[in-house]
């Protein structure tokens, strides 16, 4: 076993033919970007693009924090993503689906064109979707989701994905803030050798609310049975095949949305983070090629699912505007057997391998010698994403997954950059475990404080992208203030406004950023983004509720786990009050927000000007001595109170 301080050199027969050979490579190209900046991007904009009217200016800071780049530029992401690659790869699988069961599909560029364009025309003349109408989707890991999405993107519409765990409540405050036309849907789907439905979560949102929407459309694909509103629901499967084969695509400028994408923030309800045409796509491919450095006939697959942003740019978008096969997988990687992952690299050949920390904790804990049980020798880039990991899983996925042939690319990254921001490159980066190493070139981080000075090296700090970089968050959907007081509200460097991620990191003495988690109040459980206020909002609408404080607590398979504190009211009894509140999350939020633990206590800390003190809480709820003071609390001896009640739970 190797240590934890090792240096893993990137394997020298894969640098000679990657994208970014060297870190002398990798420092040229950023020292461009240093130097020129606006002529870094400009010179892959021009090269990467199908630009169908040329940009007049790269990067217009004017109205910052609302940068626009390429302006006035005009492209179609779906013309990026499958036209332009029909001359020479019409017959290359652009997606390779395998379901749940063990059916697998190729479905080649040629035919995801057809595809693509009866759903556009489908859209488009069946139910009037016009240029900048949003479309939500609620589906399953079909590949009628990323035909939605193309779909979508070749009209003009903007789609938010709501991922298909989220609750039917969820869905309608996601569906009313962004006033969608129409709702994309399955009856359901395979998972671990069952149907599953979705449908009827639809039926309960709309019977709530959610009255902008006009048609919900129904893919088939478990043919179970589902309830049916006459007028407002379509069976997509009997009206696609009259769809003609050809849907012109609409000219969408730079700056026009491409999609909405909900996530969590520290404060009140999920917001609609706004991403573009022209900066995103652009990225999406770029890290691609740097990143996953795929090439040839190599088979990517990514195990995120398409309602994250992880499946957003890593299953559908990057994959297809880079000409690549990109793999799309129904079920979990531990169903039928913990081997299943490794049984579908060796099947397809995959080539570079894309999941989560707590993905790969659950496949060791599971299977640890099962990898050697496959022909993994197809493996070339092992990537991670949503978390830090932690040295021994990382260690483990070089070794027994990578064979300590394979770069890991700890890829660090949010849904409001669009793609990768902090990632070692596979032919170039010295890597070390739980360490995502360098900015990629043309991005500027820094790690700062709140007044904006540099770290020292060791120093934790706030993790912060300085310049603007073409694939950010526009905005969030409706609310710019949001956006403003969200991203650019807490730190300033020499009196500017920076983006700042949420997250907190420190530098090592080689430069290197390691990122420590998040330093706000959001929690990562199995790398699922959530709000302790949107919970604490979730549990207060309980009528027996007096007060309720949410923090996370280190857990080790899903990174953190949800610990909840609550004050009933007096004369209030709940005997069995885990289960009840479980149930009250699963119905607001969803079943990824339920908690490990919830305990009842007489008070929560608070100062005499009545604020909780959170970090009492997160220690008590880690375990931990209180080491901060109490003395200034309105009653100091609560603490010991909530002590006693969180070593009984
Ligand atoms: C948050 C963003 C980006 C796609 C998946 C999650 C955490 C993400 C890493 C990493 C440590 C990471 C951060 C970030 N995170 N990647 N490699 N190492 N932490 O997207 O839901 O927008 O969450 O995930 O805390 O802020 P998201």
């Amino acid at each position: 076993m190797s240590s934890n301080k090792t240096i893993y050199q990137p394997n020298p027969e894969f640098a000679e033919n990657a994208a970014i050979k060297s870190m002398d490579a990798y420092w040229a190209l950023q020292n461009k970007a240093i130097e020129d900046y606006e002529g870094f991007w400009k010179t892959f904009a021009d090269e990467k693009i199908n630009w169908l009217a040329p940009y007049d200016q790269v990067l217009d800071e004017s109205d910052a924090p609302f940068y626009k780049w390429f302006t006035n530029g005009k492209l179609n992401v779906s013309n990026q993503c499958i036209d332009r690659h029909l001359a020479d790869k019409a017959e290359k699988t652009a997606i390779l689906f395998e379901g749940d069961r063990g059916d697998v599909e190729h479905i080649t560029y040629a035919q995801l064109s057809l595809r693509v364009n009866k759903m556009a025309n489908l859209l488009r003349n069946e139910f009037g979707v016009l240029k900048g109408d949003r479309v939500v989707l609620y589906m399953p890991m079909i590949p009628e989701a990323a035909y939605a999405m193309l779909a979508c993107a070749r009209i003009g519409a903007i789609h938010s994905i709501v991922f298909g765990g989220f609750s039917a409540e969820a869905l309608k405050d996601r569906i009313e803030d962004a006033e969608a036309k129409i709702v994309i849907t399955a009856d359901g789907a395979f998972r671990k050798g069952k149907p599953y439905m979705l449908k009827h979560v639809v039926d309960t949102a709309l019977s709530e609310g959610g009255k902008s929407v006009e048609a919900v459309l129904v893919v088939k694909r478990n043919n179970e049975e589902v309830e049916w509103v006459e007028g407002r629901d379509h069976n997509y499967n009997e009206l696609i095949v009259e769809q003609p084969a050809e849907c012109p695509f609409e000219l969408m400028d730079s700056e026009d949305p491409l999609f909405l994408l909900y996530t969590s923030g520290s404060t009140g309800k999920p917001k609609g983070v706004q991403h573009t045409n022209a900066g995103y796509i652009l990225w999406a491919q770029m890290t691609m090629e740097w990143v996953f450095d795929v090439k040839g006939d190599d088979v990517f697959w990514c195990t995120a699912d398409i309602g994250w942003i992880t499946g957003h740019t890593y299953i559908v978008y990057g994959p297809l505007a880079a000409g690549t096969t990109t793999l799309m997988f129904e079920g979990v990687p531990t169903y039928p057997d913990a081997g299943r992952a490794w049984k579908m690299v060796q099947d397809h050949k995959i080539t570079q391998f894309y999941t989560a920390p707590t993905a790969i904790r659950v496949l060791h804990k599971m299977g640890e010698n099962e990898p050697e049980k496959y022909d993994l020798s197809s493996l070339k880039v092992l990537g991670t994403v949503g978390e830090p990991i932690d040295p021994p899983a990382w260690i483990w996925y070089y070794e027994a997954v990578g064979n300590s042939k394979c770069a890991i690319v700890d890829t660090w990254w949010q849904t409001e950059t669009g793609g990768h921001i902090i990632s070692p490159l596979p032919g170039a980066t010295p890597i070390k475990p739980g360490c995502a190493t360098l900015a990629l070139p043309g991005i500027m981080t820094e790690i700062l404080s709140l007044e904006g000075e540099t770290k020292e090296v060791g120093e934790k700090g706030l993790l912060c992208i300085t310049k603007p970089w073409p694939s950010m968050i526009r905005t969030i959907w409706g609310n710019p203030d949001r956006y403003i007081s969200a991203y650019f509200g807490d730190v300033a460097k020499d009196g500017k406004p920076v983006y700042f991620s949420g997250d907190g990191a420190v530098l090592d003495e080689d430069g290197y950023i390691t990122i420590v988690g998040r330093v706000d109040d959001v929690i990562n459980v199995s790398g699922h983004r959530l709000g302790t206020a949107e919970i604490e909002a979730a549990v207060a609408k309980d009528n027996s509720v007096s007060e309720v404080a949410v923090v996370g607590r280190p857990h080790d398979i899903k990174g953190e786990s949800i610990f909840i504190y609550i004050v009933l009211k007096e004369g209030h009894i709940n005997t069995d009050i885990k289960n009840h509140i479980n149930t009250l999350l699963g119905e607001e939020i969803g079943n990824i927000a339920k908690a490990d633990h919830i305990i009842e206590v007489p008070g929560l800390p608070k100062t005499r000007s009545g604020k909780i003190m959170r970090r009492i809480l997160r220690s008590i709820a880690k375990g931990e001595e209180i080491t901060q003071d109490i003395s200034t609390l309105e009653d100091p001896s609560i603490v010991e109170d909530i002590i006693t009640k969180a070593r009984e739970a």
